[in-house]
């Protein structure tokens, strides 16, 4: 090989990562996520109005650590083939990573009550029921109709929210 091209290579090579670099950055960003792809839109505008409207898609919507970043890249690539063939399910299927939640909620096994509402966290943990079974619908709706705090319909399965006697299970007053 001359050294010419073995330079060309090399500029090959570094304009290649270079490139990979910017776009896998970019598809990153909260604009990329929502926006371009029309049929996110829904979502990038209730996470606009959510709670949670500081908080990066990809805060949520990707796997933690070394092997989760390749997973996260894959399950992207996926993401935009499937866009760019039309071939997904409407409304799009996914669902956040619940690691994530913990990362930012390290102290949720210690909230026994909020202002409204006595609900221990690490009781409930200890029954395996997880974040969403009682934050479901919490950024974007259950189908992206917008933000659902947790109400009577989410413990009725499991509790009675009907007695007037047993009100102060639940209730501060
Ligand atoms: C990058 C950090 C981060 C991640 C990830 C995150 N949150 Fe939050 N969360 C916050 C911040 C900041 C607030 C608003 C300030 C506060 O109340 O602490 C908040 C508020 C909340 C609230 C109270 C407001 C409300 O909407 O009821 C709940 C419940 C909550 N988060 C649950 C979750 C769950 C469940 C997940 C995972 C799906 C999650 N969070 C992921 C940072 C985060
Ligand atoms: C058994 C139901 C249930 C489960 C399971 C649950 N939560 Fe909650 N959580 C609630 C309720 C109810 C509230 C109060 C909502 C309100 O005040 O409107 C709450 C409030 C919170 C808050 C806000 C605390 C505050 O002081 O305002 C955070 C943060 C939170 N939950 C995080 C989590 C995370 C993270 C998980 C999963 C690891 C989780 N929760 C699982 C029912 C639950
Ligand atoms: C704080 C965590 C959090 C953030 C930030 C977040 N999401 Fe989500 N996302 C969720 C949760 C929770 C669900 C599951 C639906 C539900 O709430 O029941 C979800 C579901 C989705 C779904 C699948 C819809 C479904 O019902 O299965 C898409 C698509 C999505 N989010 C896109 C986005 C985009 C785009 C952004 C940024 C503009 C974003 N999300 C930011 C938590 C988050
Ligand atoms: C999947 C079932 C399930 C769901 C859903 C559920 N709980 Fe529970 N909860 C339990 C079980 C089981 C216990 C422990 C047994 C008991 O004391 O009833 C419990 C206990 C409690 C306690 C303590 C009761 C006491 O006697 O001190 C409170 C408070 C509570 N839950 C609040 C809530 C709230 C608020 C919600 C809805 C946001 C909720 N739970 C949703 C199953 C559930
Ligand atoms: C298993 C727990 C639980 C029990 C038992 C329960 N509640 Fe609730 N209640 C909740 C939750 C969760 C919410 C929604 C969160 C909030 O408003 O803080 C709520 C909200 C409410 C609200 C406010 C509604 C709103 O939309 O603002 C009223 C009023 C109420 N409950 C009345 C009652 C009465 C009356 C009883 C007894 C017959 C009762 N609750 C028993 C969990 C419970």
């Amino acid at each position: 090989m001359t050294k010419r091209t073995r330079n060309i290579i090399l500029i090959v090579i570094v304009v290649l990562v270079v490139l990979g670099v910017g776009m896998s950055k970019f598809f990153e960003t909260n604009y990329s996520c929502g926006k371009i792809c029309h049929e996110m839109g829904i979502y990038y505008d209730t996470w606009e109005e959510s709670s949670h409207a500081e908080v990066a898609c990809h805060s949520c919507h990707s796997w933690p650590g070394f092997t989760g970043f390749f997973k996260t890249k894959l399950v992207g690539m996926e993401e935009s083939i499937k866009h760019m063939t039309g071939n997904y399910a409407v409304p799009i299927q996914g669902e956040p990573v619940l690691e994530r939640c913990i990362e930012c909620h390290s102290n949720y096994l210690e909230i026994k009550e909020t202002e409204s509402i006595k609900v221990d966290h690490a009781l409930h943990d200890s029954l395996s029921i997880d974040c969403m079974g009682c934050h479901a619908g919490m950024v974007h709706g259950h189908s992206g109709e917008g933000e659902v705090k947790p109400s009577h319909d989410t413990c009725s399965s499991c509790h009675d929210t009907d007695d007037f006697e047993t009100c102060d299970t639940c209730h501060n007053w």
